[in-house]
């Protein structure tokens, strides 16, 4: 874990993580492969995010003797995908908390100004309960994390953490420094942002590549 951006902020360069990420920034991977891959990233990255999930005691009886262990305490977790790119992480997020709630955030950057624009919202009730976890796989300028966090706030969510496979550091900085209580959860930083607003080195569009747009 690397604290340079703060200790809220989990860079988890990973070999088996940064190694799958390599093969998603290949232009040459294909649709299929490319959305496999962030289903296993994003369950690698889940298992790490996830390791403070709260524990109860629960009483069984093994075949040898009668005795206590830890279980997951209730049903808390919600997965919030921003859309569109963020949908390809869940099932890698649902494949470790089955019961896990969704909700979806969608949000687009407008092409010429690079501003979020928000044109959906449905979160799982009480949102205020849960432990949220955001996720995304490109963390760019910051300003879809930011508004998409600032949402979930609006409609009560307190504890939060965010999930993103690339981020670049302007991006970093901005989500850490506007909401300073989440958690944020990074595969790989990336060197900077081009005029486009596009991480460099990246992976391009990770909605299209995902989905075989454009
Ligand atoms: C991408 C990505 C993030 C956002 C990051 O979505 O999935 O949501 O850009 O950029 P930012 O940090 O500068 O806001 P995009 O707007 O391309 O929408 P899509 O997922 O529907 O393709
Ligand atoms: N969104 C993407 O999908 N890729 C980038 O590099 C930046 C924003």
């Amino acid at each position: 874990m690397d604290n340079t951006y703060g200790e809220n902020v989990h860079i988890l360069n990973h070999p088996l993580i940064t190694h799958k990420i390599s093969i998603l920034r290949d232009k040459n991977t294909g649709t299929n492969e490319f959305r496999q891959l962030v289903e296993e990233i994003a369950m690698l990255m889940g298992f790490v995010a996830l390791a403070d999930l709260p524990m109860k005691d629960v009483e069984v009886d093994t075949p040898i003797e009668h005795t206590t262990v830890k279980m997951l305490a209730g049903r808390k977790l919600a997965i919030v995908p921003i859309l569109r790119a963020g949908l390809g992480m869940v099932s890698g997020l649902t494949a470790l908390v089955p019961s896990a709630k969704i909700g979806h955030i969608g949000m687009y950057r407008d092409e010429s100004t690079h501003e979020p624009v928000e044109y959906f919202c449905k979160l799982p009730s009480p949102i205020e309960e849960r432990t949220i976890v955001v996720c995304d796989p490109m963390l760019a300028t910051g300003g879809s994390a930011v508004d998409a966090i600032s949402q979930i706030k609006r409609h009560g969510g307190k504890k939060i953490k965010f999930i993103c496979i690339i981020a670049a550091p302007e991006g970093i900085k901005k989500l850490s420094a506007m909401h300073p209580d989440i958690q944020i959860y990074i595969g790989n930083v990336d060197r900077c942002l081009n005029e486009n607003a596009y991480i460099c080195p990246g992976l391009g569009d990770a909605g299209d590549r995902i989905f075989g747009t454009k």
